[in-house]
């Protein structure tokens, strides 16, 4: 069986720090979708390490590690990120695997992603500008070029061809800067030393391993609410990061999908732009960025930072199918008390507990339930048992509300912080 675990929000939610938890008890870690936009944070040995196309089980000796299918490469972000961690995990290569269909970020898609935001203006996404975007425009229009195309020989005839549609698009764009020039070199010089990965036939790959009894879990990178379907649209990245996404993204039917762990924060962020109804642009949002160190871990944006969107929430455990409720960053909310969650909208006058289609436009304001605080600090607490009552109501209010079960609180960014239910 296949396992999922993914983003119940805006992305960040401590996915990095919980797959490298739970690799403990997979064979293999596959990524299904993104690209160097995602920035996972783990802790190893008290580093900090951040990922951004490698699966978070490379920490784990035993584990075995998929760049699947649906993920884009950079090939420069990659090789910047296998020299990073190679002193930290020296057979890294034996156990790092990539799909020969994954597509490839291109110096130009960079270029087109911040001529695209620039010419946006006010309207624009906020997108993390690793030219995610219009490297996926590319694989659904049908001219990307895949990870197994640089095996070939002509492989530079083919990226020169696309290269000259790029030019031709970015001509649109008056003022587009010509800095994708200097990362050609670059460009070429990740290449040729993605060569001597282990490039595979992924599906096939995973296939074999399914039918061995091996287990692997699925890494989902963003969140439910950035899916290009059933985000905030447009304010959304261009893959699908729900579950559904693992099938396309991997090439595994739907019936070796298992279990489905679903992690939110226990507040709400989002960066980049787009709307967010529980956002808090008051002391009590700053609050919350100072306590969570709420900075982008691939951008180093601020976050913007607000309570608990459960109607939001609701929306993304249906739409994935979670089995296992994951909670993280409850640690941060220490000191503050009330302690608010969003259970319906108030549109255009009317309440509702379902996402509503226009929440770009209409104006939105969420109705709260209110939650005593615990007030004391929660990152020591080593089982359910030692938690706070008040935090235990918070928790038990989620879970009837979501109708979801709770399977692990975390209560710190240390691997040894957390409590598994
Ligand atoms: P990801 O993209 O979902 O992997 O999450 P990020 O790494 O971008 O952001 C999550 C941040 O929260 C990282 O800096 C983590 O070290 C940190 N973090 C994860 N879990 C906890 C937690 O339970 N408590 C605290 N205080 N920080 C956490
Ligand atoms: P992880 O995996 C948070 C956001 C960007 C922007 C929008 C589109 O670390 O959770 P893109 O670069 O995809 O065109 O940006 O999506 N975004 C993320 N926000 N965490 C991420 O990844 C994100 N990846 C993209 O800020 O609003
Ligand atoms: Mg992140």
């Amino acid at each position: 069986m296949i396992d999922i675990l993914l983003g119940l929000q805006w992305g960040d939610e401590g996915k990095g720090k919980i797959v490298d938890f739970l690799a403990g008890k997979y064979d293999i870690i596959a990524r299904f979708q993104g690209g160097p936009n995602a920035g996972h944070t783990l802790y190893i040995d008290g580093k900090k390490v951040v990922l951004h196309t490698i699966p978070s089980g490379v920490f784990q000796s035993h584990c075995l590690n998929l760049i699947g299918n649906g993920v884009v490469i950079d090939p420069v972000t990659l090789k910047a990120e296998i020299d990073k961690i190679i002193p930290l995990c020296p057979d890294l290569l034996k156990r790092l695997f990539v799909s020969q269909k994954a597509h490839l970020i291109l110096p130009t898609h960079r270029a087109l992603d911040a001529a695209s935001e620039s010419a946006k203006g006010v309207d624009k996404i906020g997108s993390t500008l690793k030219g995610i975007g219009p490297a996926y425009m590319d694989k659904t229009g049908r001219n990307g070029l895949r990870v197994g195309d640089i095996l070939s020989p002509n492989f530079i005839d083919k990226y020169n061809k696309l290269k000259q549609k790029h030019l031709q698009m970015l001509r649109q764009y008056p003022g587009a800067a010509t800095e994708w020039e200097q990362w050609e070199q670059p460009f070429f010089d990740a290449v040729e030393r993605m060569r001597f990965l282990q490039i595979v036939n992924a599906e096939y790959w995973l296939d074999e391993h399914l039918k061995a009894g091996k287990k692997i879990l699925a890494e989902g990178a963003q969140g439910s609410m950035l899916d290009i379907d059933f985000g905030t649209y447009p304010f959304v990245t261009s893959s699908n990061t729900i579950a559904a996404g693992v099938c396309s993204g991997l090439g595994v039917a739907p019936a070796r999908i298992g279990e489905v762990y679903g992690i939110t924060k226990a507040y709400c962020t989002r960066v980049g732009s787009g709307p967010f109804p529980t956002e808090l642009e008051d002391a009590t949002g700053e609050a919350l960025r100072a306590a969570g160190h709420e900075f982008g871990a691939t951008t180093g944006r601020p976050r913007r930072c607000g309570w608990l969107d459960l109607v939001a929430l609701r929306y993304a455990v249906m739409l994935s199918g979670v089995t296992k409720l994951i909670i993280t960053k409850t640690d941060v909310m220490d000191s503050f008390s009330p302690i608010k969650a969003a259970t319906a909208y108030t549109v255009n006058g009317e309440t509702t507990t379902q996402m509503p289609f226009d929440i770009c436009d209409a104006p939105i304001s969420p109705v709260y339930s209110t939650f005593d605080g615990w007030e004391k600090p929660i990152s020591e607490c080593n089982n359910y048992d030692e938690l706070p009552q008040t935090f235990k109501e918070y928790c038990t209010f989620i879970e009837q509300y979501l109708n979801a079960k709770i399977s692990h609180i975390s209560n710190g960014t240390g691997r040894d912080q957390l409590i598994v239910i």
